[in-house]
């Protein structure tokens, strides 16, 4: 361990992050960074910002001055983290928002969205058999997180994707926004939707614990197709339990989760962490 590390402090810095949220407080990812933290030997530091919306802008702007590296930005605020970053990727532009912001020493704040990278990278850890360009997707959901999915997956090669959401009106818009690539389905019609599906993914809150459950039959969908959740508490959900069932292969939330992390932690402490069995043990500790 160099000095330099056993002091926390590089570059007049210190080494620290965090997550900015409102609520934020049921983050599991300072124990996520602690993991991380430990296993590199670096004595850095990250915290939980519970900051509410009306004050996001001016604790954004502070927070490079008072020494921190990034943060992660969690609901409600990475739309917002987008149009008050200085620069940002071609990939938070195309997602319309950000989830990883790199201060720079002069304080200019650098935008990203890993979101999307998170989830294919889980995909591809957990179901190393799909075959992006095989079969079209099935999304469920059209909230924040299916914007980074929809990115994701077109960008990866799916063909299609059919995009089903409760509420129709925005979905027809968001549709728009990512092309000719993506079909708006009806909610009512999302059992058929899944026949032919390579990959069904729900990206709504349905199946969290404390909300309903998500209703939908997986009959029609082939017996190679993968079945993925972006909740994580529980760990298998309705969804992945039924799929399972069948026979089919799934893949939880927590990999998206555990991911998405990656590339900020590299920017912002220098070393490349890897999502282990180890790690998911540490962040899995209390779920409920
Ligand atoms: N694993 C990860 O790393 C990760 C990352 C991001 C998000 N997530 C999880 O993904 C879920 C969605 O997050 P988000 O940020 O996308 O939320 P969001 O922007 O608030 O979107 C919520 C989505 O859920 C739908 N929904 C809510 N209640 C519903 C109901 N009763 N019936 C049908 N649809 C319903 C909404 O449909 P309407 O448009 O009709 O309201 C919308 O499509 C959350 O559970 C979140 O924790 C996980």
């Amino acid at each position: 361990m160099t000095r330099t590390e056993m002091t926390g402090v590089a570059d007049g810095r210190p080494l620290l992050a965090g997550i900015i949220g409102w609520p934020v407080l049921h983050s599991r990812s300072p124990r996520l960074f602690g993991h991380w933290f430990a296993e590199h030997g670096i004595a850095g530091s990250y915290v939980h910002l519970a900051v509410r919306p009306e004050d996001f802008a001016q604790v954004l702007r502070a927070l490079p001055k008072a020494g921190y590296r990034g943060v992660n930005v969690t609901v409600p605020h990475k739309v917002a983290a987008l149009a008050l970053a200085d620069a940002a990727t071609p990939v938070a532009r195309a997602i319309g928002a950000a989830n990883t912001l790199t201060f720079q020493p002069d304080g200019g704040i650098n935008a990203d969205n890993t979101d999307g990278y998170g989830f294919l990278e889980a995909i591809r850890a957990g179901a190393p058999q799909w075959v992006p360009a095989a079969a079209p997707a099935l999304v469920l959901g059209a909230g924040g997180g299916a914007r980074a999915v929809l990115h994701a997956l077109l960008g990866a090669g799916v063909p299609a994707v059919r995009l089903a959401n409760r509420t129709r009106a925005g979905t027809e818009a968001l549709a728009g926004h990512f092309g000719p690539g993506v079909t708006v389905i009806d909610w009512a019609d999302r059992d058929a939707a899944a026949e032919g599906a390579g990959l069904i993914v729900n990206t709504t809150s349905l199946g969290m614990t404390g909300k309903p459950p998500l209703q939908i039959r997986l009959d029609a969908a082939p017996a190679s197709a993968v079945v993925t959740d972006l909740v994580y508490v529980p760990l298998e959900t309705g969804l992945l339990a039924q799929a399972r069932a069948r026979g089919l292969a799934t893949v939880d939330g927590l990999g998206m989760l555990l991911h998405q992390a990656r590339p900020g932690f590299r920017a912002w402490f220098g070393a490349d962490p890897q999502v282990t069995p180890a790690l998911r043990r540490a962040v899995l500790e209390g779920l409920a």
